[in-house]
Parts: C-alpha cells; structure tokens; sequence
C-alpha cells in the first residue's frame, strides 16, 4: 500500500548565499527522505520557497542600495540553480512573494482573529527620531543585558544565542543611523498563544517517536509558559495586515512564513491541474515531515501547530527532524565573519555527489559534526574512491573486457557468495528501516560496509586470477559482485543519485534508477553493459590549502 508523504522543508531567507551548514541541517536530509520515498513508490509532495519578507532582506537592501525585491530574486534564482545542481528535488521551490501566498497568509491570519486567537493590543515600539521609521527587531542594536556583548540585536544576542526584545538592549541605538531611539506606541495584533498551551504540551507529549532533542526541547519551552506574541511588524516589506487603519503594517515574516508550507501545497495543486489536490497531504492518512535546523524548533514544534490547531481541518506535524549545527574547520560557521562555505563556490568548482556523500555521513543529526575540507577530501578519496567507485569500476572493466560486454552467467553460488548476497539484502532491509525513521547516517553506513565487504570478497575470490583456470568460477564471483553493485545503486540512490543512475545506465539498465523501484534487483545474465567510466574521481589534496585559505577573508 502507498503512503502519502508530505515534505516541509525550512524557506530560506533570499538575503545571502546558501552555506553547508544550512544544506547539511535542513535541504540535504529531506531530498534523501523524498528520494528514498519515491523510489519506494510513496506519494511524495516536498515544498519549500524563498523567505523573501522581514528585516533580514531589508537590512541587506539598504547596504547595497537596492530594492528589497531585487535582493530577494536575486538569491532565488541563484537557490534554484543551486537546488538544481545539487540534485535537491523539490516538487515546488516557491516563494514567499507570490499573490497566492498573500492570500493564503492573509485568509489565515483572518480567520484566527474571527476566531478569537488574535487579538489587538498597544505596545511601545522603538522609533528613530532621525530616520522618522520604527525600528523592527534587527534595526535596534546595543549591549546585551544577559552577556555585555556590544552589537546584540533587537531580536537577538549573536554571542550568547538568548532571544531579546529592543526594549532589553542597554545603549541601544538605530542601526541604520546610530542614533538612540525612543520608544512610541504602536497598535499590533498578537496571537494567543497562552490559549494553547495544554492542547500543544498533550498533544507533544505523545510523539514518542520525535528526535530527543526536539521533544526535550519542545516539552521544557512549554512547561516554562507560552507567551503571547506579536504578529505583525511595522515595516513597509512584506505582506500587508488586511484590516483598515494598519497602513504601514506588515505580518510578521515568522507567522506568515510558516504558512508557506500551506500555501505552497496550493500553488503545487494549482499547478498540477486538480486544484484540490493539495488535500490529500493535508486533510488525508499523509505523515507529514518536517526538516529544519535547530534554531527553527520553537516555530514548527510550537507556533506552527497552533497556527494549525486555531483555523482547524488541517493534519499537525508527524515529525520534525531538526538537525543540529555543522562547524567549519571546528569553528562555529560565522555568516557575517564569512567563516562559511558557500554552497554556489561548491559548486562552481566541485561534483555534487561528493559533497552529499560527506554530509550524509557526517551529518549532525544527534550533535554538531565538523566539515574540514581535509576530511572532504579524505572521504572522497579513501571511501567514495577507494571503496566504493574503485569497487564498481574494478568489476565492471574486467567483466567488460572478458565477458564481451555483458553479465556472466552464473552457475550455483558457493557459501562465500551466499554469506555476501544475504548480507546485501540485510543491508537492503535494514537501510529500508531507518531511512524510513530519517536515520540517514547510519544508513549510508551500512551500505559504505557492504561495499568494503564486497571488496574483501574480491580479494579472496580473486575473479582476476581464477578466470586464467576456470572461467565458470570467475563468473560466478563477478555475477555475485554485480548483484550487490546493483544493490548498491539502488540503495545509495536517496544518497548519491547522480552516481547511481550513471552506474544504472553502466550495468545496462534502462531508464531512471528511480522507476526500479525499491528493490534488490540482479542485472539478467547477458545483459548488456555499457563501455565502464569511473563514477568517481580523486580529489588532490592541494585543494586543502586552498580552500582552506579562503575562510574568512573579506568576501569579494
Ligand atoms: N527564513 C527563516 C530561516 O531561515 C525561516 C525558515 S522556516 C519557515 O530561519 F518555515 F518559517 F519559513
Ligand atoms: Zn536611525
């Protein structure tokens, strides 16, 4: 039976290039999740978009002197390609920018405050004498009242990690000016959040099958008590309030991003032809996941599911997988420090196989892990190399020069190649497991194991020496190493799908790897093999230094 699988994954802000940290924590876990799904046959809808609202596109307008509009296209179509080279499958990457998400946002945030979950209240805002504007969050800076760091925001301190409000901050002063600002009343809306909760501590409490960290975190933010919060902003970029007499006044970017997972499902619906299609991942037997990294738990472990809870008739988060944080040359990635590896750079000099490969094994799922471009190309020459492309390379040459091209036949499997064949399809079972409870770290594990394993097997068995005696022997070793090569591409496939249907195509298979389906398919003796190409190569290990030396210069 198909399941329905409804893939949520974290809206970027269109302010700056992607960096590994984000793809390692949230863009790379759900593509192997979707991958994984569709090849099993499921129904998948991953969505996501670009972040386009709020004072980060703002603040990086204003430095550069352009509109806010023009930042966020930039940077979306620069994601797009990004998504495309990397191999990231969205089924929609969107943005928060469309008519259909205004309206959806807008319909949402209406029928809350008919509903009584917004209500209207006055509170005192910062304004700047000078600039004549109110000064949302990350326009207020100053010191900050838990750890002395000057330059802490007004949302947030950088240094100690501990949410703020501007009206915290000791000598603040206008980002954009310098000049202290006064605090003036302002009318805004808030959502109730205080009304939620019990609902949300019941209904958190039994999702047993959460990430401990999450749960832990979600369950201990909540014992501490659920402050109201203010949902609307006064800034001129975003989506509008749609009550009169809030001219000025925009929804706050958190509130209405979230909603872009909704909206999104919309569009995609809208898009495909059937309009209503968007129900069955909403309102149907669908899980639905969610990938973030940590800094997003609160808002899709709390504020999303009462979003959810208050307008009524749509599905709560199944899971919510956050990832924790990837350090970058055991120093915590710095955006502003330009301590970062920026995605497009990866890309524009690099394969994307290699770069999934390590940050699918190395993946900060229970903790932060490090990227270092040593271990970058470690990984890829000692195991993606080594192991595995040299594997398949190795068996695919020599039955291509001694068996015409095509798969051996073989005759009766010996205990040797019976112990590897049931070891593959242990591997094949086990990986189906966690896959499906988002485990990809020790999923690729276990296939990186089988791949060593087989290798050994080749060491004994020897195909290349016994073949000079007996034939039949050496065809049946290399039959039993092309079984598991095959399993191979099929398993790594969530992993490394560009490999995979490259070395699909070498073992003679027609078509996508993913139309197989999932499962452990043996080539058909006499098929057809196509001339052998590496699937891998080595990296040299100048690039250590290279690459190394770029982190933290001045970006130019
Ligand atoms: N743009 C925000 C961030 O990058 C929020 C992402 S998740 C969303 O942290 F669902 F709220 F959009
Ligand atoms: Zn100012």
């Amino acid at each position: 039976m198909s399941e329905i699988i409804f893939i949520g994954v974290a809206w970027p802000y269109a302010n700056s290039p992607l960096h590994l940290g984000q793809i390692a924590g949230a863009y790379l876990p759900p593509d192997i999740f979707a991958r994984y799904h569709r090849i099993k046959g499921n129904e998948v809808l991953m969505v996501s978009g670009s972040d386009q609202h709020g004072t980060p596109i703002t603040i990086k307008a204003d430095q550069e002197g352009k509109k806010p509009n023009q930042i966020a296209n930039r940077y979306h179509q620069q994601f797009l390609d990004s998504w495309q080279k990397l191999g990231i499958s969205f089924d929609l990457f969107t943005t928060t920018g469309t008519t259909n998400h205004a309206e959806v946002a807008q319909n949402i945030f209406l029928t809350l405050l008919d509903k009584g979950h917004i209500y209207k209240a006055t509170v005192s805002q910062p304004f700047c004498p000078h600039c004549q504007r109110f000064l949302p969050d990350r326009y207020v800076e100053g010191t900050c009242p838990y750890c002395g760091f000057i330059g802490a925001r007004g949302d947030q301190c950088d240094e100690c990690g501990k949410p703020l409000n501007a009206a915290e901050l000791i000598d603040p002063y206008c980002s954009i000016c310098g000049t202290p600002p006064q605090f003036k009343d302002s009318e805004h809306f808030f959502l109730r959040l205080s009304d939620f909760r019990e609902r949300l501590l019941e209904w958190v409490r039994e999702q047993t099958h959460w990430r401990q960290n999450v749960l832990n975190f979600t369950i201990s933010y909540l014992e501490g008590g659920l402050k109201d919060r203010a949902i609307t902003r006064d800034i001129d970029w975003g989506i509008p309030v749609p009550i009169d007499g809030f001219k000025g006044k925009c929804l706050y970017v958190w509130f209405e991003a979230v909603i872009g997972y909704f909206s999104a499902s919309k569009e995609w619906a809208k898009s495909s032809g059937d309009e209503e299609k968007w129900r069955s991942f909403w309102q149907d037997e669908e899980k639905s996941y969610y990938f973030i990294g940590k800094d997003n738990i609160p808002f899709h472990t709390i504020i999303w599911p009462a979003i959810l809870m208050g307008y009524g008739g749509l599905s709560l988060p199944y899971d919510v997988p956050a990832n924790e944080y990837l350090t970058i040359e055991g120093r915590k990635l710095s955006s502003s420090r330009n301590w970062a590896v920026w995605l497009p750079d990866y890309l524009s000099r690099y394969e994307p196989d290699p770069l999934r490969y390590l940050l699918s094994i190395n993946m900060p799922e229970t903790g932060d892990t490090d990227f270092s471009w040593r271990e970058f190309v470690r990984r890829n020459n000692d195991e993606l190399v080594a192991t595995y492309g040299n594997l398949v390379h190795r068996v695919l040459t020599f039955v291509y020069r001694r068996f015409d091209g095509c798969v051996p036949t073989p005759g009766e499997f010996d205990s040797h190649s019976q112990a590897l064949l049931n070891k593959a399809k242990d591997t094949f079972n086990m990986m189906d497991e966690l896959l499906y409870r988002c485990h990809f770290k020790e999923a690729i594990k276990l296939a990186m194991s089988l791949a060593q394993e087989t290798n050994r097997y080749l060491e004994k068995k020897s195909p290349w020496e016994v073949i000079k005696e007996d034939r039949q022997a050496a065809a049946d070793s290399l039959y039993t190493a092309l079984v598991v090569i095959s399993c191979l591409k099929t398993v790594l496939y969530p992993f490394l799908p560009f490999s995979s249907q490259k070395l699909h195509e070498l073992l003679g298979f027609e078509g996508n790897v993913k139309d197989d389906g999932w499962q452990l398919r043996s080539p058909s003796p006499g098929q057809r093999l196509l001339p052998p190409e590496p699937l891998f190569s080595k990296l040299d290990e100048e690039l250590v230094e290279e690459e190394t030396k770029r982190l933290g210069l001045p970006e130019s």
